[in-house]
């Protein structure tokens, strides 16, 4: 079992790791905002694009209640999820793929934050560093919200593709849903999954 002495050391290490990440992510965010063709999407990302810059500031505060010099070392982590982000983005064909690949990348990333800064704020409760444990888990919060608002958003995109699955008409490869089932169950629970979605806010129903 580690040690205290140990713990506050990996403490302190994990601190400048999540340091660096929010750095990264405070440049990253931007591009990425830029890329989405969604209103909605754009906004999501310039919030957090903000909020990102207060969890810096956060962890400045973070390093000044325990003495320490605001250091960063390098994320390796952040780095990988967004090197892989950027090359799935990069290959997506059309504009919906696009935004659906970018809301895809920021989970990963907000995932990644989520476990950081849930281990982290453990870290300093069972340190007895209730203030920064108070801190850390202010940022949480707003990662887990971020991550919720992405789940929404990546719904909207499911419903949107539903509604197009039902006007179905002319598009390459589309089915429409007064045509036979597909042959395999896979094919009809996936049509009756999206049979079942509901029409996005505000789209007029296809069939008058
Ligand atoms: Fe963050």
């Amino acid at each position: 079992m580690a040690s205290v002495e140990s713990l506050d050391a990996l403490f302190n290490e994990e601190l400048k790791d999540v340091y660096d990440a929010e750095k990264q992510l405070t440049k990253t965010l931007p591009k990425m905002a830029k890329k989405a063709s969604s209103e909605e999407l754009r906004q999501a990302i310039e919030e957090h694009q903000q909020q990102t810059e207060e969890h810096v500031e956060r962890l400045e505060r973070v390093f000044d209640e325990l003495d320490l010099p605001a250091r960063a070392k390098r994320c390796k982590g952040i780095r990988g999820i967004i090197e892989e982000g950027d090359e799935m983005v990069g290959e997506a064909e059309s504009e919906q793929t696009r935004d659906a690949l970018i809301i895809a990348a920021a989970q990963k990333v907000e995932h990644y934050e989520i476990a950081t800064y849930g281990t982290l704020r453990t870290w300093a409760s069972i340190l007895g560093h209730d203030n920064v444990a108070s801190i850390l888990e202010e940022t949480l919060n707003e990662e887990k919200e971020t991550d919720q608002r992405l789940t929404e958003l990546a719904e909207a995109f499911v419903n949107e593709s539903a509604w197009a699955a039902r006007r179905g008409a002319g598009a390459r490869g589309a089915r429409r849903i007064d045509q036979p089932e597909p042959a395999t169950s896979a094919g009809r629970s996936h049509l009756r999954r999206a049979q079942e979605q509901p029409f996005p806010v505000g789209a007029a129903s296809p069939c008058c």
